[in-house]
């Protein structure tokens, strides 16, 4: 049998993950220009070697929540390990009836994943099978995008406004007779940045009267005010949207994979009647999302050393005159004044693990929020490979 190469396997993984990230070119950052990109070549994401986590002193490259999971996830993950034997249909039926409560619709208007990841491309799927085009900011998170694409869809990028919100009269222009979807990440991967809720309301109910409008709310939650962002509400009023949650984020389950998207009921049964919803779903990370839910203290918690941890790197980073996107996020992104391979391997070699985009052939650097200690290590670090 032929020995796969682990680190040429880990590399590519890297170089994967990596490239769902960012879409082309920001122009709009650097020129201020907004309107439809003027290529749809990804960026390249840079990845010098595969990082040696055990010697990682801080994992800020890929969003996760260095807190989680709770006390109470890893409680109830423990006791049902004992019902590994059964499927877990019953515990998923529990958790969306729990969402469906949390979000003012109907259990027929949610559908669960292993993470919200399997539900984005699943929508692709099911919408782009004849192909069509999906609208989109640019930059934005490529995941949903790449999968239509590899069914045969054309991407219509539109740029950013100046000020990094989705240019909503432009992307209202770009549907056509072809599009088959919008999608929106509000707040954005990779810039951090949010869009106007009131605005994206009122572009949410015009456009989805001709095409579903799908938003990724993967980073809601960390809003101080999250409800009133978010764009459920709509879902519950009949609009076709469709807003996709993650539990890998602010409840800091990633490696668990949890997620769901709310929708119409019809949107759902497009899925649902071509693939099972609840098979792929593991019974110990379905306990912990229900424990994850009830447990609101530690979300509050999350968000509060989250946002302390992005004030104080906000405030080091710009004191060295770098411009960092205000970011709403878990995450920032400002570009740096240095080549982009050579600071990526240098932040690595200092035990810092980060994500560098080459975005309009300049480098961008990404960073993660992690514990206020990790904070420390990157801004240290940052300063001396800068330097
Ligand atoms: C905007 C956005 N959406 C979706 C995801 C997918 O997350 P998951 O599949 O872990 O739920 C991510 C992950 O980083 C993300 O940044």
């Amino acid at each position: 049998m032929k020995t796969i190469n682990r680190r040429s396997w880990i590399k590519s993984s890297l170089f994967t993950l990596g490239g769902i990230v960012v879409a082309p070119s920001i122009p709009s950052l650097a020129s201020g220009k907004s309107g439809f990109a003027s290529k749809s070549v990804l960026s390249e994401v840079l990845s010098a070697s595969p990082f040696n986590e055990s010697r990682m002193l801080a994992r800020l490259n890929a969003n996760e929540n260095p807190y989680g999971p709770s006390p109470k996830v890893i409680q109830a993950i423990s006791e049902s390990i004992s019902m590994g034997n059964r499927y877990g249909h019953r515990d998923a039926f529990t958790l969306i009836e729990m969402i469906a409560e949390k979000e003012g619709v109907s259990p027929e208007h949610i559908m669960l994943g292993p993470g919200s990841s399997d539900l984005l491309e699943k929508i692709a799927f099911v919408r782009f099978m004849e192909g069509g085009n999906v609208v989109s900011a640019d930059p934005s998170y490529m995941s949903l995008i790449q999968t239509a694409q590899a069914m045969g869809a054309t991407w219509k990028p539109v740029l950013l406004t100046p000020d990094h919100s989705h240019d909503l009269d432009a992307m209202a222009s770009a549907v056509d007779g072809e599009t088959k979807l919008v999608y929106v990440c509000n707040p954005n991967n990779p810039t951090g940045s949010i869009t106007n809720s009131s605005e994206l309301k009122d572009f949410c109910k015009t456009v989805s009267t001709k095409v579903p409008v799908f938003v990724d709310e993967a980073y809601l939650e960390f809003l101080d005010n999250p409800e009133s962002h978010s764009m459920v509400g709509l879902v519950s009023k009949g609009h076709d949207v469709i807003v996709a949650r993650t539990f890998s984020k602010i409840h800091g389950m990633a490696g668990l994979r949890i997620g769901y998207i709310v929708a119409q009921p019809d949107r759902i049964k497009s899925i649902t009647t071509k693939v099972r919803s609840t098979m792929g779903l593991c019974v110990t990370s379905l306990k912990g999302a229900i424990a994850s839910m009830k447990d609101q203290e530690f979300l509050k918690n999350c968000r509060t050393l989250n946002a302390a941890s992005r004030e104080f790197v906000s405030r080091e980073i710009t004191s060295l005159g770098y411009d960092i996107i205000p970011s709403y996020t878990s995450f920032m992104i400002f570009p740096i004044a240095m080549d982009g391979p050579k600071f990526l391997k240098a932040m690595n070699e200092k035990g810092v693990g980060i994500r560098v985009f080459n975005i309009h052939d300049k480098p961008w650097c990404r960073v993660s929020m992690g514990t206020m200690e990790e904070m420390e290590i990157f801004v240290d670090s940052f300063k001396t490979v800068t330097t």
